[in-house]
């Protein structure tokens, strides 16, 4: 059995910033609702116009990921793509990717698991390493949001919370066991689908019917969460994948050097680290600059930390995250 070990990270982030002023402009909102509540500042949102998608962000930050990992797009074996906002209702962004670095045909597999989109994706590029199928495995999360946000007051709730961006990681084969995705952890409880969701356009319920309806109250393609509902729970399921992790890897909470939880608002952050009495500088947050970027959020915060010199050789990393489905999970790794 080998070890998986990310050896290049990459983000990209489009230049555009909405602050919470500018939000207040469209909706009935303020600085300093949006602030107290969920600890964001601003978010990047694509412009109209551009041609950033979740499927171009995402090729760009793979991109940045491959050029330091130091192999090239023609070493990559596998795709594993992360988003709740493909380009297409079908295929999935994975594709996109090996098209748009002009890869070889390689597998792309496209992972629908939201906000935990990124521990997924980490948990089936290491199997297929672990299993000596494949060598270098290239990780993307990537969200396109602001095109699909209800961006009146009546999307509030749900609208100043998500930013765009994506991530990428390249996993790749290492024989030292000591190092690299030590275990990952996944979890589901289906029944809570609908506390966060996006209900059309869906096979289900697809647009010509919503059309039809001609209904100026239909918010179905919109997304809807039970905020309340939906924080209460990931408060309790953090902490389980976290010490799940922990306890398979015969850990301490004392033994992290950092945590990446998935940026959903900074409040769960700081809930955690009370929890497990981590000091600032062991818990990577940067929800204030970028929003909520779903399955993009862990792998654009663990680029950031990785960036800022914040990881070091030998560290016990994790990452945590919570999120529609509802689904969540933790990836436990030795930098
Ligand atoms: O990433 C996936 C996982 N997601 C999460 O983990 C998110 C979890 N949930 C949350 O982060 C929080 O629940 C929110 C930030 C979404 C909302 O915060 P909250 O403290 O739970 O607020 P609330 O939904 O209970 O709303 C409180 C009040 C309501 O007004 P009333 O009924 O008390 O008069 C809302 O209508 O705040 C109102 N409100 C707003 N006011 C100003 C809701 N959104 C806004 C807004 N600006 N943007």
């Amino acid at each position: 059995m080998y070890n998986s070990k990310i050896i290049g990270l990459g983000k990209y982030l489009p230049d555009h910033v909405v602050t919470n002023d500018d939000l207040s402009k469209m909706m009935d909102t303020t600085d300093e609702w949006i602030q107290e509540r969920t600890g964001i500042i601003e978010r990047r949102w694509i412009v109209e116009g551009s041609e950033d998608t979740s499927a171009t962000m995402g090729a760009k930050a793979a991109k940045i990921a491959i050029e330091r990992s130091g192999l090239t797009k023609d070493d990559i074996d596998f795709i594993v793509f992360a988003t709740l906002s493909p380009d297409y209702y079908f295929p999935g962004c994975g594709v996109q990717i090996q098209d748009i670095l002009d890869m070889p045909t390689v597998g792309a597999l496209d992972v629908r698991n939201q906000c935990s989109g990124f521990i997924y994706a980490v948990a089936v590029a290491d199997q297929f390493i672990k299993t000596g199928m494949y060598r270098n495995v290239l990780v993307v999360g990537s969200e396109y949001h602001s095109g699909g946000l209800d961006k009146t007051t009546r999307g509030r709730g749900v609208t100043v919370i998500f930013g765009d961006g994506a991530g990428a990681a390249v996993l790749s084969r290492t024989e030292d066991n000591t190092k690299g995705i030590l275990s990952s952890h996944l979890h589901s409880e289906g029944k809570y689908a609908e506390e966060l969701t996006v209900i059309g356009p869906s096979i289900k319920h697809w647009v010509p019917e919503i059309i039809e309806a001609n209904d100026a109250e239909d918010t179905s393609y919109y997304p809807y969460m039970n905020g309340t509902f939906v924080f209460k729970h990931a408060v309790v399921r953090f902490s389980e994948a976290i010490i799940e992790g922990l306890e398979a890897n015969n850990l301490k909470k004392e033994d992290i050097a950092m945590l990446i939880p998935h940026q959903a608002n900074l409040r769960i952050s700081q809930f955690i680290q009370r929890k497990f009495g981590l000091r600032d500088d062991q818990v990577f947050n940067n929800i204030q600059k970028y929003g909520n970027t779903t399955a993009a959020s862990v792998v654009i915060a663990l680029t950031e930390a990785w960036e800022e010199g914040k990881i070091h050789d030998g560290d016990t990393v994790v990452l945590a995250a919570f999120g529609s489905g509802f689904t969540w999970g933790s990836v436990i790794m030795r930098w």
